[in-house]
Order: C-alpha cells, then sequence, then structure tokens
C-alpha cells in the first residue's frame, strides 16, 4: 500500500536521497497521524547513515536558518514552516536496568522501528524514488490502529522496562485517541509501574497534561489509577478516592466525581489551566473531612486546596506564575457562586466576587457549572438555573460599578499628599476603608466620592488636611 505525502519537505528529501544513494523514512508519530487523519506539528526522518549530514543538505537545499545539530545523539532538527522535522541515523539501542541512557548503535530500519514505544508509532513510510509513499510495517501496526488498540512491539516488560514513561504515554494515547490497551500490555504496566520512579518529572508531567487535554480525561485518569501509577505520581489525586460509611452516613466518592468535573469542563473548554482547577477543585477534601452528628463535611476544603495548589505545582514542575496563580484562586473561588444562589444576595456579596474573581469570573462560572455531576436531571436542570440567575445578577452589577479589574480610585499617593503623611500603616487602612466602602455600596466606584470619603477617614484617624 502506497501512501500520499503532501507536505513538500518529502519530495525534497526523495531527491536528495536519490542522487546520494541513501535511504530515508518518515517514522512514528507522523505516520500514525497521518492514517488516522491527524494533524502533526513534527516530522521524524530516520536515515540508513548520517540523519546530520541529511539535514544538512536539505536546510541547504530549503535554505534553513536555523538548523540545530546535536552530535552527541546524532540527530538534527530543523524548522520548516510550522513543521519541526527531526533526522536521526537508524539506531539499535540497548538498555542497562537502572539508567534510562541506552547505550546506542548505528542499526537498520528493523532494529530502530524494533525499539519503538507500540506497533502504532513502529509505522516508517519509504521516501526513497523507487519505493516512494510504501508503508513498512513489520508489527503489523496498522492493524492495531484500525482495532484501536495499544500494543508493545516487543515483549513489554522489555519495552517499559527501557524507558518507563512509555507506561504513562500508552495510558495518554488510549485517553487521547481512545484506544485499548491490550491486556497483557497493561499487566505490564501494573508490574513495571515502580520504575516510573527513574523517569523525570517534567516528562510525567508532560504525558500527564496530554491526558488532561484529551477529550475525555476521564478516561486516561482511571487508567492511571488503575495501573497504580496515579498513586506513585500524584498521591493527593489518588487520596480522594474511595467512600467512608460511617454512622450510616456516605459521602461521593471524590475522584470519581472530581474526574466527572474535568470532563464536563473539557466540552466547554481547552484551556490547560482550567483543566487543572477542575482537578484540584476538591484536593483539600481528605485533609478537611470530619463526621459530626448530621453527616460529613469538608468544612474550609477550598481555602486547604488552595494552600496545596503550590506545592503540587512544584512538585509536578508545572509553571510558578501567573497560571499557577490563576488555579489556585478558582480551587480558593469554587464555593463562592453557590452562596450567591439564594433569593436574596446583597449586591455587595456580588461585588466582592467580581472583584476578588476579576477577569477569571466567567472561567469561574464554567467551573461552578463543571461541578455538578448529580445524575437526577432534574435536580441538575434546577442547579444550572441557579447558576444562570448568578451569571445575570454578576453581569447586572459588573455593568453597574464596573469592579471587575478593579484599580482603587484614591491611589496610596494622594492620601499621602492630602494629608501630608509619609509611607505608614494608615495609609493602608485609610485605602482598605475605601474599597470596603465601594464594595459593601456606601459610596459608589468613583474619584469624587472615593475622595471625599478619604477625607472623612484621614480626620478620623487625626490626621490634618495638608495646608499647602
Ligand atoms: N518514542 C518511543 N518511546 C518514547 C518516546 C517516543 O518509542 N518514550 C518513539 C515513538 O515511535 C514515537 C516517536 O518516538 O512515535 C516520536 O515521539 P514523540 O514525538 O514523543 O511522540 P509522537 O508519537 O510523535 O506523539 P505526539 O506528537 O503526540 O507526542
Amino acid at each position: 500500500m502506497k501512501h500520499k505525502l503532501r507536505h513538500p519537505i518529502f519530495n525534497i528529501i526523495k531527491d536528495i536521497t536519490s542522487k546520494s544513494q541513501k535511504e530515508a523514512f518518515v517514522i512514528g508519530g507522523f505516520v500514525r497521524d497521518l492514517i488516522l487523519g491527524r494533524p502533526s506539528k513534527d516530522i521524524d526522518i530516520v536515515v540508513l547513515g548520517s540523519g546530520i549530514e541529511l539535514a544538512v543538505e536539505v536546510a541547504r537545499k530549503i535554505g534553513a536558518i536555523n538548523i540545530n545539530i546535536f552530535k552527541r545523539f546524532g540527530t538534527a532538527m530543523l524548522k520548516y514552516g510550522d513543521m519541526e522535522i527531526e533526522f536521526v541515523g537508524a539506531r539499535k539501542e540497548s538498555y542497562s536496568k537502572d539508567s534510562r541512557r541506552p547505550f546506542v548503535e548505528k542499526g537498520t530500519l528493523e532494529d530502530d522501528q524494533n525499539r519503538r514505544d507500540f506497533t502504532i508509532n513502529s509505522l516508517a513510510i519509504c521516501l526513497s524514488e523507487k519505493n516512494f509513499g510504501k508503508l513498512i510495517d513489520p508489527f503489523n501496526g496498522i492493524n492495531d490502529i484500525e482495532k484501536k488498540i495499544i500494543i508493545t512491539p516487543l515483549d513489554p516488560s522489555i519495552t517499559f522496562s527501557d524507558d518507563p514513561l512509555r507506561m504513562m504515554r500508552a495510558i495518554r494515547f488510549a485517553s487521547q485517541l481512545n484506544f485499548e490497551i491490550y491486556a497483557p500490555t497493561f499487566r505490564a504496566i501494573k508490574y513495571n509501574r515502580k520504575r516510573i520512579k527513574i523517569v523525570s518529572r517534567e516528562r510525567i508531567t508532560d504525558e500527564f497534561n496530554k491526558i488532561l487535554m484529551s477529550k475525555k480525561p476521564s478516561r486516561g485518569l482511571k487508567l492511571l489509577d488503575k495501573s497504580g501509577l496515579l498513586e506513585l505520581i500524584f498521591p493527593e489525586l489518588f487520596n480522594m478516592k474511595g467512600i467512608e460509611i460511617i454512622n450510616g452516613f456516605g459521602h461521593k466518592d471524590n475522584f470519581i466525581h472530581t474526574i466527572q468535573v474535568v470532563d464536563n469542563i473539557s466540552l466547554k473548554s481547552n484551556n490547560l489551566w482550567l483543566r487543572w482547577a477542575a482537578l484540584l477543585h476538591d484536593i483539600g477534601k481528605p485533609r478537611t473531612k470530619k463526621i459530626t452528628t448530621d453527616g460529613w463535611t469538608f468544612h474550609a476544603h477550598e481555602f486547604v486546596g488552595y494552600h496545596m495548589v503550590p506545592k503540587i505545582f512544584k512538585r509536578m514542575r508545572l509553571p510558578l506564575n501567573e497560571k499557577m496563580k490563576y488555579t489556585a484562586k478558582l480551587v480558593r473561588l469554587h464555593l463562592r457562586p453557590i452562596s450567591l444562589v439564594e433569593e436574596i444576595v446583597t449586591d455587595s456579596a456580588i461585588r466582592r466576587l467580581l472583584f476578588d474573581a476579576g477577569d477569571d469570573t466567567d472561567d469561574l462560572m464554567m467551573l461552578c457549572e463543571a461541578d455538578i455531576t448529580s445524575k437526577i436531571e432534574k435536580k441538575k436542570k434546577q442547579f444550572l438555573n441557579n447558576f444562570k440567575n448568578v451569571r445575570a445578577k454578576l453581569k447586572e452589577v459588573e455593568e453597574r460599578d464596573k469592579l471587575r479589574n478593579w484599580q482603587p480610585p484614591i491611589s496610596g499617593d494622594i492620601i499621602m499628599n492630602t494629608f501630608n503623611m509619609k509611607p505608614s500603616r494608615d495609609v493602608g487602612i485609610i485605602k482598605k476603608s475605601i474599597r470596603e466602602a465601594i464594595l459593601n455600596g456606601i459610596i459608589p466606584n468613583n474619584y469624587e466620592q472615593a475622595f471625599e470619603f478619604m477625607i472623612k477617614e484621614g480626620k478620623k484617624l487625626g490626621h490634618n488636611l495638608n495646608s499647602d
């Protein structure tokens, strides 16, 4: 069977290799995605001979300015349009037990295909003039793509032991492509799960994020749990599992609830950090769980969860920047819109939420709606309707008071100039009372009234107006 290779780079490689008697193949993820009809952003080329040499020739031909050569690994990478193209010589790898670093030697195409993770990723397409477009598929990967199966080309224990990240990758592909993991392959993941500890956190998190970005992340999250990997890589999430019954009081399984919330949010948004917020919204529950005479409580779990976020992000090597702050903020605020559901709520409560959530108010509302996992349709409808009302109230107050991304109308400098004060605690006290007065609706959110209010507050604290 011949495959259509539309990208111009393939013809360029064909022309170059036909002149130099080299053989090159496109291999791995690109071929898999081509067959699946999925878009791809990178192309891997395997060369019988030097990958670097071919890359240099290709770069010259296409006028590529940036070519990155990694002599130590025998690879070269260049960009062509929006595609990243990597060249490598065909190789044979052998691994020792305690290291991820393989011993590498030159090999045949077959050696190269043998060392790959899954049959669906071992497909190659020939780029030589004679066999251009011919599929080389020694493990019948095409059949596994059709059957939607993830299976290793070699004994799974060898494949996973060579690079234990592949256990995460198997689950990631199952989640991303909606494939099944072949039972003996999955058993090998369970058996080898502890080897994940030799893999770097960054690589694990990369795969984890890809699971979170799949259409239905619960699929991958459940497989992580079933395989025993979840407990090793994400104990906080693992601890949410299970139901406890005491004195006839049970509670929901917070892990099952959480992964449903992640699925719900994934239907609405491709924002990875919003998905993280969904994953972590109840992460404080196990630590706050208490049985009372009325049943289970998880008092202040949103605050406990909020404080857990930085530690989790740090361990997972996730960015410790505004993405983390955003995630933590949504965890902290996720119960607040519920308190606005009541028929009669003060504008002040609404103003406070707009003030606290700022630009992320819409995302917070999306998270709250995703948090509804009731199986009873009537209840679900009612909850959604409640939030619809909350959204309307937020909109009304927002339009009137413009509190989103609120900037204090009176700065510290104005306060100090007006009262001839030095920077001091009182400046902060006055600023805070102006903010509270606006949030409580005592004064409107404008300069004139805030200025008047400031004068009163300053005087109350014993400050006199600047006479200059
Ligand atoms: N590969 C492997 N073992 C790994 C990583 C990668 O065998 N631990 C091989 C696979 O053949 C894979 C190819 O290298 O197809 C390219 O890897 P990568 O770019 O990481 O993944 P893709 O399969 O291309 O998938 P994606 O682009 O979705 O990450």
